[in-house]
């Protein structure tokens, strides 16, 4: 299908609903309680059974023996899954730990166990009487030990092991000012609130999974690999998600396991993972050392850019892809990006918001702040300076839109910029020393394939269905909007359904793709669906305009809804984009800005001011935009100062696993967040002109917070979290 009409033909330039800061249609479903999560699936004709996890107790080693007879024996138990009786199983294709353990131990509360009981209490009980005898072999934990022992990563569709350009060694080398600085971030838990859950239910060979995950694509991909079942005998249903943040890519051993429970006990079952269980036993956002060094003239033009990073995973898992924004973000001729990966016993390592840009700008914007400070220049204007219009590793590719400058000025502006004290340490309110600390933002913006099904009934409501989901990000709303503009309705005209695999294949949520992408899909299926109406109006397809529930051409009128009298009208199509990435470099920008105060005593650190600008697109809902980047700026005051998952390195875990020993802000760590969008469209991006912000508001906000504090107090914390014991 063709997106390139002259303007004013295309019914998204026209807007009525795209584009208003609209409430999200589920909103009331939540509030109320009535929007069913995974966890909340019960059908009282299914005789639900309920299945309990038991968590390996070692890091690393091998199951010895294990005995299930007193738990077989006990009370309401019907079925006890082990690796003994699961038959063979393969692993997914994204995550690629074992859902279940044995005779070898991966890591830490990986499952050795599922124990399925009539209620939920039976099977915790029974659960807590499988009795295993492990041996513990010598593990791997500790990122720093194992960085020399890293090697280069396999390349993958997420993953460039190296980047180059120009020489960067020779041009380092002989580069007036420079830095040669390294940086950690620790391992990050994804801590969404709604805990990993899944319904499996067996019909015959067909599996249906009620279950909590971002890609349906994905999770049908993966659960028929694991299993060694057809995809066509596989549905999954996620109509709400309670967050996500990429650790809900796809299924996760709730989902395995209650399928082999279903399959043991002939029952449908359910396994929610205790949320002491989830931060060992599923994914989490891997630590990184990274090394960054930049060389620049004495008039801060950067000639060299380097950025090298360490991280550690299972065998078969991939990289932090850190240096990923530092190939696009900064111009430079010579240029030089490495990743390196040990192999670690950890919990699995994967994407977590921003996977690549959220821990690697963590680093290169301290980096980028030093440099600054060297040169004698202020960090705004350095950056504007080092600011490229194309891609600085193969300048004939521009970017779709880039808007970095724009967003770093009005920042500077709107924040009052001018009023920092460059020397740190200098200003003073009361007990606090205060300081303003900035950073960009870049957050890649691809756009994947994406279907919808729409259909206009007898009653001129428009019902759309595509497995696009929403994992609290507005997807249900942003799409009825687009419908809604397309179809010439308003809101309330539009039923959406997601989260079903049975519907047109969208490429879900994740890597901030699911906005431009999944309202491609449905605009496409509203295209195909508006030729239908035409023809049966009598229309010429491309004359007719719909608008407020009519359908014009010349000074002919018709109500939408006629068109569905002789019955309803169907149409299904989407948006599939070829090569686009390799004629567009497709990015958000964004500039965050912060004020700190920092207890002069205790070394308390408290966020006082934040504003983030934004250019990412047509802004389609931006109330639900709004959300995403405040979220992702909470996610990044959080990164700066408090999330770690604590390594025992001796016994190969993470500590702090609940919500007590993890640390995230909570309301009283927030000040009020202040977001301004550009007003930008970007035709390359989706024939809405759109780019999604789910993950771009994370993207710098740590290391500004960090640049924040080094101004209020003179002391550069390069080992996040900037905890007040590093300030003393
Ligand atoms: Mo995201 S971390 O690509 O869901």
């Amino acid at each position: 299908m063709k997106f390139d009409t002259p303007a004013g033909a295309n019914p998204i330039d026209r807007l009525k609903v795209v584009g208003k800061p609209t409430d999200r249609i589920d909103g009331p479903r939540k509030t109320t309680g009535t929007a069913p999560y995974a966890n909340d699936w019960h059908d009282p004709q299914s005789r639900l059974a309920y299945g309990y996890v038991v968590g390996a107790g070692i890091g690393k080693g091998r199951i010895a023996g294990m005995d299930v007879s007193r738990a077989e024996a006990a009370a309401g138990v019907l079925a006890v899954v082990t690796a003994a009786n699961a038959g063979k199983l393969d692993r997914g294709a994204f995550y690629v730990a074992r859902a279940l353990a044995g005779p070898d131990v991966d890591h830490y509360h990986q499952a050795v166990a599922l124990v399925v009981a009539e209620t939920f209490e039976q099977a915790r009980a029974a659960a807590a009487l499988v009795r295993v005898d492990y041996v513990r072999s010598e593990g791997v934990f500790d990122l720093a030990a194992a960085k020399d022992t890293a090697v280069a990563p396999k390349a993958g569709p997420f993953v460039s092991p190296e980047a180059k350009a120009g020489d960067f060694e020779a041009a380092f080398a002989t580069a007036p000012v420079r830095i040669d600085e390294s940086y950690g971030t620790p391992d990050h838990a994804h801590a969404m609130m709604e805990p990993h859950a899944t319904v499996a239910s067996w019909d015959g060979d067909r599996l249906t999974l009620w279950t909590a995950i971002q890609q349906m694509n994905w999770g049908v991909r993966d659960i028929a690999k694991t299993l060694g079942i057809a995809k066509g005998n596989v549905r999954l249903v996620s109509p709400f998600i309670g967050g996500g943040f990429g650790g809900k890519g796809t299924i996760l051993s709730d989902a395995v396991l209650a399928s082999l429970g279903a399959r043991a006990a002939g029952r449908p079952v359910k396994v929610s993972l205790p949320r002491p269980l989830m931060f060992n036993n599923v994914t989490h956002r891997p630590a990184t050392i990274q090394r960054i060094r930049i060389g620049a003239g004495p008039d801060g033009r950067i000639t060299a850019i380097g950025h090298e990073s360490w991280s550690g995973n299972l065998p078969d898992g991939p990289p932090e892809t850190a240096t990923e924004p530092t190939r696009l973000l900064y111009a430079g001729p010579n240029r030089l990006m490495r990743m390196h990966l040990a192999r670690l016993d950890l919990p699995e390592g994967g994407a977590m918001r921003a996977p690549g840009e959220a821990p690697g700008m963590m680093a290169l914007e301290i980096a980028m702040d030093e440099m600054a400070e060297r040169l004698g220049m202020d960090p705004v204007a350095f950056r504007v300076l080092n600011d490229t219009q194309v891609d600085p590793e193969n300048p004939r590719r521009p970017f779709s839109r880039r808007q970095l400058v724009e967003c770093l000025r009005r920042g500077a502006e709107l924040f009052g910029w001018e009023r920092r004290v460059a020397k740190p340490g200098q200003v003073r309110d009361g007990r606090w020393l205060v300081g303003m600390g900035m950073a960009s933002a870049i957050r890649g913006a691809p756009v994947m394939r994406s279907a919808a099904r729409v259909r206009l009934d007898g009653r001129g409501m428009v019902t759309v269905e595509t497995d696009m989901t929403d994992i609290g990000t507005g997807s249900y709303t942003i799409i009825a909007q687009t419908a809604a503009e397309m179809m010439g309705l308003p809101l309330d005209r539009v039923v959406v359904r997601l989260g079903d695999s049975a519907y047109p294949e969208s490429p879900g949520s994740g890597g901030q793709w699911g906005a431009a992408s999944s309202t491609a899909g449905v605009y496409a299926a509203c295209v195909k669906l508006r030729e239908a109406v035409a023809r049966r109006l009598g229309f010429n397809a491309t004359d007719a305009v719909f608008e407020d529930g009519q359908v014009r051409a010349g000074n002919r009128s018709e109500p939408l809804v006629r068109a569905a009298a002789g019955g309803e009208l169907v149409a299904e199509d989407g948006v599939e984009y070829g090569d686009l990435a390799e004629w567009f470099a497709l990015q958000t920008f964004g500039a965050h800005f912060v004020e700190v105060g920092v207890d002069v005593d205790t070394a308390e650190v408290r966020v006082r001011r934040m504003l983030a600008v934004c250019a990412a697109g047509r802004i389609l809902s931006p109330k639900a935009a709004r959300s995403q980047i405040i979220g992702g700026m909470t996610m990044g005051i959080g990164a700066a100062l408090m999330e770690e998952l604590a390594v025992d390195a001796r016994r190969g875990f993470f500590v702090n696993h609940d919500l007590a020993g993890y640390e995230v802000p909570v309301h009283a760590d927030i000040p009020d967040l202040q977001v301004s969008f550009l007003d930008e469209i970007d035709p390359a991006a989706s024939p809405l002109k759109a780019k999604g912000v789910g993950e771009l508001g994370i993207s710098g906000a740590a290391a500004a917070v960090a640049n924040a504090v080094h101004n209020a107090t003179g002391v550069r914390v390069r080992d996040y979290p900037v905890t007040l014991d590093k300030l003393l």
